[in-house]
């Protein structure tokens, strides 16, 4: 079906659009209270993910009820180690949890390489349900956790400041450390192209925990499986653009740039210009507003976010966060933010 609002994915691809597109990350949960009612009508988030027609319903809420200018499929980036064979769960307030955790050679060998569509269609069929609902309003995003982000929850059993028990692996294990990234991101590829068929417009990978590695650590354990993810789109989706998001990998930014992949997401940390300089001119850039930004007035908000636009420019940026936005922020502060992106007519000036 035709897009009616193409702006993210023209964006995307280096196009000239009207006006700079915006979305947010995790604007898809707890920020709105329409959310918060479907969840209270089930056992908990796994169920609420796991029910394709309530998880296209919680995928809409944000571009009705915010009015953003894309929605992203109502999932989370833990349904790989668990379609691999490590279920998690979702510990009211506290966050993920592994039960059983990767510990041996043996523990790696005993995981599978998931399947998509056996093992994730109800994502699938979410992002199904959810082109069929929408009806060519927005583009949808597609997701995935990066190979080394979902290492860390494998190794980790769950959040963790430091990471160290995955770091330790890193250190003293890297062959066994680096079988375990294949496997993962050979899962990984075929669930993103399997998201593209199934009518994502866009894939996004999270790589959440890079800020914890060491320049070095991240060119050995994460870029070339984020390389291997975006090679496997170009191959099997060529027309899906790939975003990539490292949050807190300001040391990484000029091999962001060299990534076969279209928009490279910034935290709130690294500073724009610098960002554009060291990332160079053939990639889109998302993001970066601090998320805490939206606790301030709403005309602090106006004008923060008019300072991120043009410090970006007209072209070639998406609106966003630095990261998820926080789950106790006024819905009308989020709106505040996507209105100003939307009605901002600077560029003249
Ligand atoms: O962006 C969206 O709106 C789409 C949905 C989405 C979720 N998780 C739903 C979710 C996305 C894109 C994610 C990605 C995700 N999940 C990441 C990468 C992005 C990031 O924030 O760095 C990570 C690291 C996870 C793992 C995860 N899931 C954690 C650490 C937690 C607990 C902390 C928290 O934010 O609640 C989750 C839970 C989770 N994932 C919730 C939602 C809506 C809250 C659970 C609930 O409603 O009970």
């Amino acid at each position: 079906m035709q897009l009616k609002n193409d702006l993210l994915l023209r964006a995307a691809r280096g196009e000239k659009t009207e006006r700079t597109p915006v979305w947010l990350m995790r604007q898809a949960g707890r920020i709105l209270p329409q959310y918060v009612a479907v969840r209270e009508r089930v056992s908990g988030f796994i169920e609420l993910a796991t029910t394709p027609e309530l998880a296209a319903e919680v995928t809409i809420q944000p571009v009705d009820l915010l009015g953003v200018d894309a929605a992203i499929i109502f999932s989370d980036i833990l349904v790989i180690p668990e379609a691999m064979g490590l279920p998690y769960e979702m510990v009211e307030k506290r966050g993920p949890h592994f039960p059983r955790t990767v510990r041996s050679p043996e523990d790696i060998d005993r995981l599978k390489v998931a399947d998509a569509e056996t093992d994730l269609g109800y994502v699938l069929e979410a992002i199904r349900l959810v082109k069929r609902d929408l009806g060519g309003r927005v583009p949808l995003i597609g997701f995935a956790g990066a190979p080394f982000t979902i290492f860390c929850y494998m190794i980790e059993g769950g959040g963790s400041k430091t990471f160290s028990k995955a770091k330790k692996m890193l250190y003293t294990e890297p062959a066994l450390s680096h079988r375990l990234l294949q496997k993962i991101t050979d899962s990984t590829a075929g669930y993103l192209n399997a998201q593209a068929s199934a009518g994502a417009d866009l894939l996004q990978v999270f790589d959440s925990w890079a800020g914890i590695l060491s320049p070095d650590q991240y060119r050995t354990f994460s870029l070339p499986y984020l390389r291997q993810l975006c090679q496997a789109v170009k191959r099997e989706a060529p027309a899906t653009p790939v975003t990539v998001f490292a949050k807190g990998a300001f040391f990484a930014r000029a091999e962001m740039g060299a990534l076969p992949c279209e928009v490279i997401g910034l935290d709130w940390n690294v500073d724009i210009a610098e960002s554009k300089t060291l990332i160079g001119p053939d990639k889109t850039l998302q993001g970066n507003l601090d998320p805490c930004a939206l606790y301030a007035s709403f005309d602090q908000i106006r004008q923060q976010t008019r300072q991120m636009l043009r410090a970006f420019g007209p072209h070639r940026h998406i609106a966003n966060l630095g990261h998820g936005v926080y789950p106790d922020t006024d819905p009308e502060k989020v709106k505040c933010f996507v209105e100003t992106v939307q009605e901002y007519a600077g560029w003249v000036d």
